[in-house]
């Protein structure tokens, strides 16, 4: 089966983001991944519901939200508002992720928890059956264009065997510094999904290097 392909709006040109959203639109990747960042939970501040709603205006493709922030249960509705298709929260950023799950899932959404790089797959033992998805974090979050982590590849692979002795069916996606030759690694290790901004916005052709994705 072909990886599903998520392209990171964060690397957008935003004086031009009509024009890249249309390319993602046109082209063969599968979800937007929208990051939204507050300072506060990483280094970092992108862009807010305002800006975001005209963006799934003109969305042909299913919003994937990567929520960077603290307490962002607080923030269900405003993402449903988007009509988001999946939700996915830190978590470090949630003491009572089971609730948040719950809730995401009852506001109608796919619930997802995403992983940073120093937190261990088995943090997830008791919430994997409850899951969409867990998106796997390649980098710190916060900015686009970092270096890819390699020790991802073998979190890959322990979220897989996870997920296949637990019979939970959730997807994995991996974020950040996911190209043609990490994400190769990433597919045969076991990942379904695959977010990626700067390898798709900063190619010379960026609806071929969705197509290459696609391929992998
Ligand atoms: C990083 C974001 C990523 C980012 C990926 O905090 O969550 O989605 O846009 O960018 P690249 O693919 O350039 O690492
Ligand atoms: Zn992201």
């Amino acid at each position: 089966m072909k990886p599903i392909i998520a392209p990171s709006i964060l690397s957008a040109d935003f004086a031009y983001l009509a024009k890249d959203l249309e390319m993602v639109n046109r082209s063969e990747a599968d979800w937007f991944h929208i990051d939204i960042m507050d300072g506060v939970f990483v280094p970092n501040i992108s862009f807010g519901f305002p800006v975001l709603k005209y963006v799934a205006k003109m969305a042909t493709k299913p919003l994937d939200v990567h929520l960077m922030i603290v307490q962002p249960e607080k923030f269900i509705s405003e993402v449903k508002a988007l009509g988001a298709h999946t939700m996915n929260v830190h978590y470090e950023a949630c003491p009572h992720l089971h609730r948040v799950v719950q809730q995401i899932r009852e506001a109608g959404m796919q619930p997802a928890v995403t992983l940073n790089p120093a937190t261990p797959v088995s943090m997830l033992k008791d919430i994997i059956q409850d899951v969409y998805m867990v998106l796997l974090m390649s980098v710190n979050p916060g900015f686009g264009g970092q270096k890819f982590i390699e020790h991802t590849v073998g979190k890959v692979r322990e979220l897989r065997a996870l997920i296949d002795s637990t019979g939970s069916k959730a997807l994995i996606e991996v974020d950040g510094g996911v190209n043609l030759e990490t994400g190769a690694r990433l597919i045969a290790a076991g990942a379904d999904a695959l977010v990626a901004g700067s390898a798709v916005f900063a190619a010379p052709d960026p609806e071929r290097m969705i197509h290459s994705l696609k391929e992998l």
